[in-house]
């Protein structure tokens, strides 16, 4: 049988999975990353709290070992994240900063961060979840600093520090037509007309199983014809546990209407699944009772969920 990423290539299409840098220890992990993905993200380990922890001092290893690990397995690497109001380091959220020096800040970190990669990191989300779930912007340093120019700011300093990289922005529970994605589409327009050098959107696809947004191909479709580029960039499809077949099977039925979604409109690039295993998904250490999210179980075999997946891409 091929693995997933043969035919993800055939179609042209990334098929990723999110990687903690540290598991890369296991050889189970290695292998089925290695073996099952033409693209890589870091789930952690780029995050402004891993790369930047005190002022000035960068710090690579978690980073650059995913980077290496990639480029010996021939994987593009989406870049995640570089402006986000969670996982940052206290000097930052804390920071009682001028707008002048918030930017220097920031500056600073996407310049460095995404400095060190060029040519390497091939996409970045540059911006992560600036809107709430009430379709507002959400409070963060950023916000209450520089207003709701933060983004194209943050956007127009990556495309400075690499003018190749393809620039997103990236959040959950905009996968289906709804308040919080109609607030994107706006923001997307806002920022296209402006000039701000925004290229793709990625909805995270973080979803419930039996419950994939039915209009989620006309949301792709809508943010496509804007002339962006959409990807799925962490989809996990998770259950209440404990795991029973007809569940499987549900969830099986549930990754096809997504990664069919995404290939039946030209604009999107490909999906990423956030975790390797069910073994170390964030699920269950955030959603109580549920997990089983991924394609791959606990013990690195392939559920129905992969075998629809491996489906929907053109395999028998
Ligand atoms: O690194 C510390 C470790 O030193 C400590 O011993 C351990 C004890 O709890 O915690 C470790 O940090 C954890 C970190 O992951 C690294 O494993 C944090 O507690 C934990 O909260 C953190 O969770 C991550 C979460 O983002 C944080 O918001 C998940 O692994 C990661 O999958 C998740 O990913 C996010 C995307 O970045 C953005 N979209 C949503 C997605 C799911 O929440």
């Amino acid at each position: 049988q091929a693995p997933l990423r043969d035919l993800a290539d055939q179609q042209g299409l990334r098929m990723g999975a999110a990687v903690a840098a540290h598991r890369l220890d296991e050889a189970d992990y290695r292998r089925t990353a290695a073996a099952e993905f033409n693209s890589v993200t870091h789930e952690n380990a780029l995050k402004w709290e891993s790369v930047q922890p005190q002022r000035g001092q960068y710090s690579w290893s978690g980073a650059d070992r995913l980077v290496e690990f990639a480029q010996q397995n021939g994987q593009r690497i989406h870049g995640h994240t570089l402006v986000w109001h969670s996982q940052l380091p206290s000097w930052v959220e804390n920071g009682d900063f001028t707008p002048a020096e918030l930017t220097r800040v920031m500056e600073d970190h996407i310049g460095t961060t995404m400095g060190r990669y060029r040519g390497q990191i091939g996409s970045w989300d540059v911006v992560n979840e600036p809107i709430g779930d009430d379709a507002q912007f959400r409070d963060s340093v950023f916000h209450r600093t520089l207003g709701e120019d933060f983004v194209a700011e943050s956007l127009r300093m990556a495309r400075a520090a690499d003018p190749d990289a393809t620039l997103f922005i990236n959040d959950y529970n905009i996968d289906g037509i709804n308040a919080k994605s109609d607030a994107y589409y706006e923001l997307a327009q806002d920022l296209l007309a402006q000039g701000a050098p925004l290229d793709g959107i990625g909805f995270q696809g973080h979803l419930v199983s039996g419950q994939v947004p039915s209009d989620i191909q006309r949301n792709i479709q809508r943010f496509a014809d804007l002339g962006l580029e959409v990807m799925i960039t962490e989809l996990d499809i998770r259950m209440q546990l404990p795991v029973t077949q007809q569940k499987l099977e549900q969830q099986a039925r549930d990754y096809t209407r997504v990664v069919n979604a995404c290939l039946a409109v030209p604009g999107c690039s490909g999906v990423t699944v956030w975790g390797v295993t069910d073994a170390y998904s964030w699920v269950p250490d955030h959603f109580d009772g549920q997990g089983a999210a991924l394609p791959v179980d606990e013990d690195y075999a392939p559920k129905p969920a992969y075998w629809s997946i491996h489906e929907a891409l053109g395999g028998d």
